[in-house]
């Protein structure tokens, strides 16, 4: 399997702290990659390194075969690298037709002190429809977003994410703080962003069952490294992650 995205032997740390420590990671094309490990375990980091929050110490970013290390987020997004759940990107007294045009504008630098033509304006927000349809929200197209339920406002920030065309979708706990049934929901639209959509995702989640179930390949994390790799059953399996994170809570 092609990989789409790639990391070598990425490392960065705060002072004498090494939060990230030659991380190699292989994304392939069409899957649902997952970094599982325990509280601190620098997964987030890896993420901010990958998107372009902040740069790494060493190491290198690999997207579809170019070096793109040390981009800033904006021209990652450009090249297809999105991370969602940023909720700051949701307007909460605009429509959500509204927010993903917002975004579908600002991706094709279109901004709003220029008068779009009526052509234009429709093509928008048909498109903005399209990615609201992806994520089951085209019958709520016209509420405000803050009429929304938890779990729906997540699915609105992936359409805002879809908005920008990505190849790779980032997301970290997009499970956090939500019922059963919602992390249902979320499940499903992560698996549909890679069987219809033909996204990858890379995913950072505490919800071991969720990762277990939706995962094609896990990479755990403990103390800024990679200790161990592989699709789910081979993690259920190892027991370096049984005893340096789980503590036997894949035993269900
Ligand atoms: N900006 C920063 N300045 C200093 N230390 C940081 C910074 N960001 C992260 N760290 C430290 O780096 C380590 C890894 O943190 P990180 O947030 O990447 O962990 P995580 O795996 O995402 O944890 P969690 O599961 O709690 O979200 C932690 O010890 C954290 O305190
Ligand atoms: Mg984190």
């Amino acid at each position: 399997m092609s990989a789409l995205l790639q990391t070598h032997a990425l490392c960065r740390h705060f002072g004498g702290l090494h939060a990230v420590r030659d991380v190699s990671l292989n994304v392939g094309q069409r899957t649902i990659h997952s970094i599982l490990g325990p509280n601190g375990a620098g997964k987030t980091t890896l993420f901010n390194l990958i998107t372009g929050a902040i740069p790494p110490a060493s190491g290198t970013v690999l997207f579809d075969d170019s070096d793109v290390t040390g981009w800033t987020p904006e021209r990652l997004a450009r090249r297809g690298i999105v991370r969602t759940f940023q909720r700051t990107s949701v307007f909460l007294e605009l429509s959500l037709c509204e927010n993903v045009a917002l975004a579908i504008r600002s991706h094709r630098g279109l901004n709003y002190s220029v008068r779009l033509s009526r052509a234009t304006d429709a093509a928008v927000r048909e498109e903005a429809h399209q990615c609201l349809r992806s994520v089951g929200l085209a019958e709520k197209a016209g509420l405000r977003a803050k009429a929304l339920a938890h779990g729906s406002q997540r699915a609105l920030d992936v359409a805002i994410g879809l908005a920008l065309k990505p190849r790779l979708i980032l997301m970290d706990e997009p499970l956090a703080g939500m019922s059963k049934g919602d992390r249902h929901g979320i499940g499903e639209l992560i698996v549909k962003l890679r069987d219809e959509l033909g996204l990858t995702v890379v995913l950072v989640e505490h919800d071991v069952g969720m990762v277990m179930s939706l995962s094609d390949v896990i990479t755990v994390m403990q103390n800024g490294k990679v200790i161990a790799e592989g699709p789910p059953c081979v993690i259920r399996d190892s027991a370096a992650v049984k005893s340096a994170y789980l503590h036997g809570s894949f035993a269900s």
